[in-house]
């Protein structure tokens, strides 16, 4: 297990992440993709479990799920629980805002 740390402040982190705007990272081996709701962070594989495409390019919708553009399945974001379609569940990244950064940690 590694813990990352993007930016160096809370305030750089929302400066980072505006809201509803899917950022990719590589973190290690990982593509992370990262979102902010409000004040919470979602850190979650950046590609989808079903054929692979592109979570950046998804879409948030009011029920905090991702939609991947390709089949449009949905994905809970807090949990990574497949909400329509037929594949594995999305993996999660614990994450942690603290006062150096937003600390994501990966398996
Ligand atoms: S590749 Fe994402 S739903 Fe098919």
């Amino acid at each position: 297990m590694k813990k990352f740390t993007l930016g160096h402040s809370k305030e750089e982190v929302f400066q980072l992440v505006p809201e509803k705007v899917i950022k990719k990272v590589i973190l290690g081996e990982t593509s992370v993709a990262i979102v902010r709701i409000g004040k919470t962070f979602r850190t979650f594989q950046a590609f989808c479990p079903h054929r692979g495409a592109s979570l950046i390019q998804g879409t948030i919708n009011s029920s905090g799920e991702i939609i991947c553009p390709l089949h449009q399945y949905r994905f809970d974001l807090e949990t990574g629980q497949l909400r329509s379609g037929y594949c594995d569940d999305l993996a999660i990244f614990p994450n942690e805002l603290t006062d150096n950064g937003l600390e994501i940690t990966i398996p």
